[in-house]
């Protein structure tokens, strides 16, 4: 008897699958397999959770990795740029709450002379995406095609948008079905991931923000160094110069989280008016990249390209390149919140604690993501921070307040974010911002 086709494709993935679940290792022909099945959607999504499962419980050897990672990149083209002048150079961060730092440093970057093709995703689970926050400005179109993409970092320097079914489709895919089953923090899976959108890039240099804490997928430093030395790993053997970085996320970074909010705290930190904490992370990564490229830093000399303007004008001129709408900038109807409220302290003391994963849950729930990031997010969402980590607060003090336009998603999150600090009497030494 001669077995139909489908039959025994399926028989294949159900013994790829198999093996995986008893945790021996996948040759690179069948992570191959099931990599391009699941992109061609020859593989559907229950079938494809249930290997990424497999991974998620079980990871995968230094091979197989290295075999995931090439089959992601090459689900889609690859960029060559090395006709340029200039250094082209990208920054990945591997996600925590109110990290807006890709909207600031990407547009420094280019006014100092880097080119920046930056390839970026949406939220994952309790994490921010640049994505989604790119796409809160009116008419930004984080879809372009290679060619537009590639004038953009030519011209401009810099062009931040997603994967595409050009550029990474198996990225684009999984990414989104990892978040939807809520199965992201696994290394070979975040390898996969980033550096398949970063060998893709065409980059020189990356600078890796690992971010370490309770609102990152990374909890301990030594998962974050393990993760980070993993990656450096990876994109060298692609030819690529890596530094990975490990900043802290066991609070909300800036003073917002949420869509608008934080691309309008961007546009502030590009005119020079940024929070401390978020400040000294993009000037910590900058350093960093200037070191990758061998070049002198010089903080007077960033904070000067801040100052006269030319970094917010790269950010401008990209957002017009992607068809955004930078008049809305100025129009503060534009994604105005119809509901607010205020979080007070019901302690007299110090906050000593974060749940940063939480602030993070809510916040999906204001955008309205809920698990699913196909739906359109509400623009208007986000969370100010009055206070945080180390702040003194008197009972009844203004802690944060949370806004969006959706009364359902607005509805249950007061209970939450009341129970997302806490409050002691003791003096509290703040934690170190950036792991050296
Ligand atoms: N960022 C990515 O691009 N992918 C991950 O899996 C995690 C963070």
């Amino acid at each position: 008897m001669t077995l139909h086709p489908n039959i025994i494709k399926l028989t294949k993935v159900n013994s790829i699958i198999k093996k995986k679940k008893s945790q021996q290792p996948l040759l690179s022909e069948e992570i191959n397999f099931m990599v391009d099945g699941y992109t061609s959607e020859n593989i559907m999504d229950d079938i494809m959770s249930d290997w990424i499962k497999a991974i998620y419980d079980n990871g995968m050897n230094k091979d197989e990795i290295l075999s995931y990672t090439k089959a992601m990149l090459f689900s889609g083209i690859t960029l060559d740029f090395s006709y340029l002048d200039g250094y082209v150079i990208d920054k990945h961060s591997t996600g925590g709450v109110g990290d807006k730092v890709s909207l600031i440093l990407g547009p420094i970057l280019a006014a100092c002379g880097y080119h920046v093709p930056m390839i970026a995703g949406r939220g994952l689970e309790y994490t921010g995406g640049t994505i989604d926050k790119l796409e809160s400005i009116p008419g930004y179109n984080a879809f372009l095609s290679i060619e537009n993409f590639k004038k953009n970092v030519e011209k401009i320097g810099i062009s931040i948008m997603s994967q595409t079914d050009d550029i990474c489709p198996a990225d684009k895919k999984i990414y989104e079905l990892r978040d939807r089953t809520k199965m992201v923090a696994s290394f070979p899976l975040i390898c996969g991931s980033i550096m398949s959108k970063k060998i893709a890039e065409g980059i020189e240099g990356l600078i890796l923000d690992i971010k370490v804490g309770n609102g990152a997928f990374m909890k301990e430093i030594s998962d974050g160094k393990k993760l980070g030395t993993l990656l450096k790993s990876v994109g060298e053997l692609y030819g690529i110069k890596v530094y990975p970085c490990y900043t802290n996320m066991d609070q909300p970074l800036g003073d917002y989280a949420g869509l608008w909010c934080e691309v309008l705290e961007s546009i502030e930190c590009l005119k020079g008016n940024g929070p401390e904490d978020l400040m000294n992370v993009i000037y910590y990564l900058i350093e960093k990249a200037f070191y990758l490229s061998g070049i002198n830093f010089n903080l007077d000399e960033i904070k000067g390209i801040i100052n006269d303007g030319s970094a917010l004008n790269k950010f401008f001129d990209m957002v017009i390149a992607h068809g955004g709408l930078i008049k809305t900038f100025e129009d503060s109807k534009i994604n105005a919140p119809l509901y607010k409220e205020k979080i007070f302290s019901i302690d007299t003391g110090f906050i000593s604690f974060m749940d940063t994963e939480l602030i993070g849950l809510v916040l999906s729930d204001l955008c309205g993501r809920h698990g699913n990031s196909t739906n359109a997010l509400d623009p208007s969402a986000g969370i100010k921070f009055h206070k945080k980590n180390g702040n003194y607060v008197d009972k009844d003090d203004l802690v944060m307040e949370y806004f969006c336009s959706n009364k359902s998603n607005f509805d249950n999150c007061k209970y939450r974010l009341q129970k997302s600090f806490h409050v002691q009497s003791e003096y509290v030494f703040k934690k170190e911002l950036i792991y050296k």
